[in-house]
């Protein structure tokens, strides 16, 4: 096969794209090391801002999003893999101006690519996808840096969300107290079913911004919004405890003081799963795929193809999606 099928956005005007899934060629793709048919590939929040032309995300276009892409080697030109070797490529630039997992085929640099572990398969690999990558990593940096299941309570923001479905499973599965806020009040069961002890309204989030600290409660927070809600959870971190800040869909902007720091001693963690270097990448993956391998991973996911891709990436801009958004792009 040489043809494949993409979903790719086009630029029609000065602030104008269009949608659409096209045939595209193998010889259209830019040089790497390993050719892949990608079997699944999911939807993250990023890959709808490439589609409606985010310079943050994709300055040329047109183009194909998708920063999450799992499949089967074809061509390599790397020591690393040989054709028939499942991968997963998440982050780096692939979705961002290089063509990403919403095509059938993927050709990218060996090193972005993680050998599938054993445990995993490429359907499971991108159910997690990013966000579930992400989750982990938060958890993971959260209990570097003290945290532990006796400590006390663990907020998500954003609890119905790609990162944060996957954080209230992962955190419930480790022995954990969650408490997920959403602002979905017909997702309060989903959430009970993932573990959550608690689900929490997102605007009780928000009262308080105005007072230098809050009632001390969170043994940790894993926030996929930023803006307000962050802050405010910072200000109700207990002594030492630490924030994971992944995400920004409320806002990037966050109104902070110094004083949960000096008073509390606690600790605002930076998440970054894109440039994160593949060896790390790698162990996380490994643990995905053993000691936090997840068993209702299937319960979080909704099944995508490119036809009706566009309409979930409107959904998810709205903040209106519930779990993982799975793409499957096998002929
Ligand atoms: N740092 C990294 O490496 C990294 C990796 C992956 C994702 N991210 C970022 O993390 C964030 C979440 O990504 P995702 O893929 O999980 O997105 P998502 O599936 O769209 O989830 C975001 C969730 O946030 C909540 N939400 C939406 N709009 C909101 C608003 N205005 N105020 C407060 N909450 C709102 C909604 O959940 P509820 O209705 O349940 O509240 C929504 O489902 C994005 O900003 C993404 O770019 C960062």
């Amino acid at each position: 096969m040489t043809a494949f099928r993409a979903f790719r956005v086009e630029k029609t005007g000065e602030r104008e794209f269009t949608r659409r899934v096209v045939e595209r060629d193998t010889a259209d793709l830019p040089a790497g090391d390993l050719l892949i048919d990608v079997e699944y590939s999911s939807l993250n929040y990023k890959d709808a801002l490439s589609a409606i032309g985010n310079p943050g995300v994709t300055r040329r276009y047109p183009h194909t999003p998708g920063i999450d892409a799992a499949g089967t080697v074809v061509e390599s030109s790397s020591n690393q893999f040989a054709p028939g070797d499942a991968a997963i490529v998440i982050g780096f630039d692939l979705g961002m101006n290089t063509p990403g997992g919403f095509g059938q085929r993927i050709r990218v640099p060996a090193g972005w690519a993680v050998p599938m572990p054993d445990g995993l398969d490429t359907r499971s690999a991108m159910i997690l996808g990013t966000a579930g990558f992400t989750a982990a990593l938060a958890v993971e940096r959260l209990e570097a840096a003290g945290m532990q299941p006796d400590g006390g309570p663990v907020l998500v923001t954003g609890a119905t969300g790609g990162v944060g479905s996957v954080a209230v499973a992962l955190l419930a599965s480790l022995g954990y107290e969650v408490h997920a806020a959403t602002g979905k009040v017909s997702s309060f069961q989903y959430l009970v079913d993932l573990g959550a002890r608690d689900v929490i309204w997102r605007q009780d989030l928000m009262k308080g911004t105005r007072r230098a600290l809050l009632k001390a409660q969170w043994g940790g927070v894993v926030d996929t919004v930023g803006g307000p809600i962050l802050f405010n959870a910072v200000k109700a971190l207990r002594y030492g405890a630490s924030l994971a800040a992944c995400g920004l869909v409320a806002s990037p902007d966050i109104p902070a003081t110094v004083f949960p720091f000096i008073l509390r001693g606690v600790n605002l963690l930076g998440i970054d799963s894109v440039e994160l270097p593949l060896m790390r990448k790698a162990d996380v993956w490994r643990k995905l795929a053993g000691p936090w391998k997840l068993d209702r991973l299937e319960t979080v996911a909704f099944p995508l193809t490119l036809d009706n891709l566009s309409v979930a990436i409107d959904r998810i801009l709205a903040g209106d999606t519930v779990g993982r958004g799975l793409v499957d792009l096998r002929a």
